[in-house]
């Protein structure tokens, strides 16, 4: 994944940071989608795995977890992208395209299709086994934006975009499905979010969490300033014990 890596590095080099900010937009590196595809456990070889990637930006995370499934056993595999940033659907289209033409040679068979529309807006009708998303982060109005009561069919309240991707691709799943993100330490805290972590307590079970104790680190090539966590969730699962992880950054992750 590294070469996406690079890619996805130059492409936001050249982007102006209003827009970023506008989208939310800081991707994930190889090593961080590599640890997240990692977590994806589902074994169902039998038929097509079907995963989502909401925001897909360059395509990372998508096809380091479609990577995974064919680690798991998986030899049919579909991937759906949603992304609305259109300046980016060229990578996006050309990541997922070498990835189709190296799995077709280990015989795999891998269909892709991108999705150039609101994930929120527009949520997709069918069901995953499979999220692996890194949200857009950013505070809307929740008088003037269309995104303000757009998960009202889960819950009530209006928290921040990321709660949004989370509930709705939770949503998406099928039962017993895995949703795996990373977001601000602080994801659920506080008031804003009481709606959104009941929402998340009574439809999954939370399985896996790791922290990542410096606020740098995680996102060391953006301005972002987070305390971040990653998450497996399993869609309509009693809650059991949860493996905790953590690490300083990125370079002791492999050790985990
Ligand atoms: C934090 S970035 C993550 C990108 C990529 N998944 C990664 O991990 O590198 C979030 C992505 O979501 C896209 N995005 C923001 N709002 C969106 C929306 N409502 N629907 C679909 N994509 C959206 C942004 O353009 C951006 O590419």
């Amino acid at each position: 994944m590294h070469h996406i890596h690079i890619n996805q590095d130059k492409f936001i080099s050249q982007e102006p940071l209003t827009k970023r900010k506008e989208f939310g937009q800081y991707f994930t590196g190889s090593k961080i989608a590599d640890f997240m595809a990692k977590l994806a456990t589902l074994k169902i070889p039998s038929r097509e795995i079907c995963i989502l990637d909401a925001g897909a930006g360059a395509g990372i995370l998508g096809i380091s977890t479609a990577y995974q499934a064919v680690q798991l056993g998986h030899k049919k595999i579909q991937l759906i992208c949603y992304e609305i940033d259109v300046a980016v659907l060229p990578l996006l289209e050309q990541h997922l395209q070498e990835a189709k033409e190296d799995l077709h040679k280990k015989e795999i068979s891998f269909h892709y299709e991108i999705r150039s529309l609101n994930f929120i807006l527009h949520p997709p009708e069918e069901h995953f086994d499979l999220c692996c998303i890194n949200p857009p982060y950013f505070k809307y109005s929740s008088k003037n934006s269309p995104y303000a009561r757009s998960t009202k069919d889960l819950f009530k309240g209006d928290p921040n975009i990321y709660a949004l991707f989370v509930a709705r691709a939770l949503d998406r799943l099928k039962s017993e499905g895995e949703l795996i993100f990373i977001t601000p330490r602080s994801f659920t805290n506080g008031l804003y979010f009481k709606n959104f972590r009941k929402y998340l307590i009574k439809n999954s079970s939370i399985e896996f969490i790791h922290i990542f104790t410096s606020r740098k680190e995680a996102f060391k090539h953006t301005d972002v300033l987070q305390e971040n966590v990653i998450c497996r969730l399993r869609k309509n699962k009693k809650q059991q014990d949860i493996q905790i992880s953590s690490s300083y950054g990125i370079e002791d992750l492999h050790l985990i």
